[in-house]
């Protein structure tokens, strides 16, 4: 039978450039809330295909190449397995990470390439771009930084300008200045392929305008891009590494990492269908995120990524015609380092395979939600990191489980006490205040608010605290009037509001909801995987506990990250 209320959700995450390691940032900006989105979704009980994977070409990953004297593919592979064992490590549950460098891949892209050119969306050119007379080469994207025409930043590059988030052209760069050698760029034209975006503008803008789910920031920055006409964008380069042209007299050229990257949404999904991971038997099943409507998609990006994903990957799909938009583009704000954005390039970034060496992953989850650059550019420093891990996790909700835990431990023989018969207004006020939490905190992850569905959890959690001291079973069991049945009262109670806390906590902090789940007695093989409270039960023996997190000290933290 057809379920209705089952929606089917596409989680489409940006490929990271397999050129170095993940940071911070990138985990800030789009792995952790599609990862936290998703498991959401998922306790809902809809279908959702999160996906993404490796973007293998492009210059960002030939110039790495170059100067450590390796092939664009070792490149690719090392950090490839970087990736996906920082996933495995902080628990981001992709349905499917793959990469560019697949045939699968390619087909798609061919395809695609192939079809908007039957459909008279692309034509050829003649170009004019900056060539390096000393080394005798095409300088595309990556290869030549300059100052930046709309802001004036330094560090822009050829195809970007990190600063601004705006798409260049390496033209208009001013005092362009050449990666490969000292020598001052010269102009020289070359035959190339053209995305007919200024087709799409009316569409485009008209799409955009009717979108009242996006942050404003979102909507006003791609409307800002798309002005009175879409410019039409080069989408071949000068390189060997990359996909191919599927045409002849194209050996030396490649299709644009962009054009092709963006792509790899759809054919991550189709790889995902065609492969065992996908157990209904369909090889097909990818068309229901893709194809008539009734499906939604949500790409979660970083600021820079915006225009790709909200203005040339839609037009891209009205071009090809018959995929759906995108429901919503939610791209984070930037996480800055001590006052610049978390960059690769400029050695401010903290690297994930190190900080997972250091941190329970549940601890880096839980500070980068909690301070996730969602509205605006956020600031990361150590202290606060220490600050929030200390305060906030580990007074707030460790505490409260370990508290619990051992007192039950110590007078109730590690049984969950029996549920009181008629309890006291305050036991209701706080159990009520737990249930509604999944109302409130779900409406938050469904908006992708997700400081916001943290904060409605933390609140829960503060409450039950507050309880706990204002009941004080520690003194009531030493009071005979008062007595046994009291503090079985508020430790049934307490331990009631953390099984919901526990659950309510999944999305974020999978790894120790799930620890905290045992050790309030329930199996090793029983899975968190409903949105909805479950009734403990009086009686039940628990588990030895342990304690989950643990506090950090600022002065350790950065002897080992704080270099001077
Ligand atoms: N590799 C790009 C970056 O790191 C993101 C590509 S997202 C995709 O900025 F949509 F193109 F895949
Ligand atoms: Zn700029």
């Amino acid at each position: 039978m057809t379920d209705f209320s089952q929606r089917t959700i596409l989680a489409a995450v940006a490929w990271p450039y397999s050129n170095n390691h993940l940071h911070m940032g990138h985990i800030a900006g789009a792995y952790l809330p599609a990862d936290i989105f998703s498991r959401y979704q998922r306790m809902r009980g809809h279908r959702v295909l999160m996906v993404s994977g490796s973007d293998s070409h492009g210059t960002p990953v030939t110039v790495r190449a170059e100067s450590e004297g390796i092939t664009p593919e070792d490149v690719f592979h090392r950090y490839h397995s970087s990736f996906l064992n920082t996933f495995e490590r902080l628990g981001i549950s992709f349905d499917l990470f793959t990469s560019t460098n697949t045939k699968n891949h390619m087909d798609v892209t061919q395809d695609f390439f192939l079809t908007l050119m039957n459909k008279g969306f692309l034509y050829e050119a003649e170009q004019t771009l900056l060539f390096d007379p000393e080394v005798q080469r095409f300088l595309p994207d990556r290869y030549v930084e300059g100052t930046c025409p709309m802001c004036e930043s330094e560090n822009a590059r050829g195809d970007q300008c990190d600063d601004c988030g705006s798409t260049l052209d390496a033209l208009d760069l001013i005092n362009p200045r050449s990666k490969l050698s000292s020598a001052t760029p010269v102009e020289k034209p070359s035959k190339h392929w053209f995305l007919k975006l200024s087709a799409f503008t009316e569409d485009i803008s008209e799409w955009l305008h009717a979108q009242t789910t996006w942050k404003p920031q979102v909507k006003n920055l791609s409307l800002g891009m798309v002005g009175n006409e879409l410019p039409d964008r080069s989408i071949t380069r000068d390189l060997t590494w990359g996909i191919p042209v599927p045409l002849d007299n194209y050996e030396t050229k490649r299709i644009y990492v962009w054009f092709e990257a963006v792509i790899g949404y759809l054919s991550a999904s189709i790889e995902w269908s065609q492969s065992e991971k996908n157990t209904t038997g369909n090889p097909d099943i990818w068309k229901d995120w893709w194809l008539g409507g009734n499906s939604e998609s949500y790409y979660f990006v970083g600021k820079d990524n915006i225009p790709f994903h909200s203005i040339i990957w839609p037009a891209m799909l009205l071009g090809y015609g018959g995929f759906n938009l995108p429901t919503n583009v939610p791209a984070n704000q930037y996480l800055m380092m001590g006052g610049t954005k978390a960059s690769k390039s400029r050695g401010t970034a903290v690297w994930m395979p190190d900080v997972l060496d250091h941190f329970h992953p549940d601890a880096i989850r839980y500070v980068l939600t909690a301070s996730m650059p969602e509205s605006s550019d956020s600031d990361f420093t150590w202290a606060e990191f220490v600050r929030r891990n200390n305060d906030e996790l580990v007074a707030r909700w460790g505490n409260l489980v370990n508290r619990v835990l051992a007192m039950t431990h110590k007078n109730f023989d590690g049984k969950i006490p029996p549920a009181p018969a008629s309890p006291a207004l305050e036991s209701t006020v706080l159990l009520t205040l737990s249930e509604e939490a999944f109302a409130r905190s779900g409406q938050a992850f469904d908006k992708i608010e997700l400081r916001k569905a943290l904060n409605e959890i933390m609140e829960v959690a503060a409450a039950a605290n507050k309880y706990l001291e204002d009941r004080a079973p520690w003194a009531a069991l030493k009071n005979d009037d008062i007595g046994f049945a009291h503090a079985a009262e508020t430790l049934h109670t307490a331990l009631q509001v953390i099984s919901n806390l526990a659950i309510l906590l999944t999305p974020i902090l999978p790894f120790s909801s799930k620890q905290v789940w045992e050790l309030i007695g329930n199996s090793p093989d029983s899975s968190l995987t409903d949105w909805l409270p479950q009734a403990i039960n009086g009686g039940v023996s628990l588990p030895t506990a342990k304690p989950i997190f643990a506090k950090l000290d600022l002065d350790l933290v950065e002897d080992i990250f704080v270099t001077t």
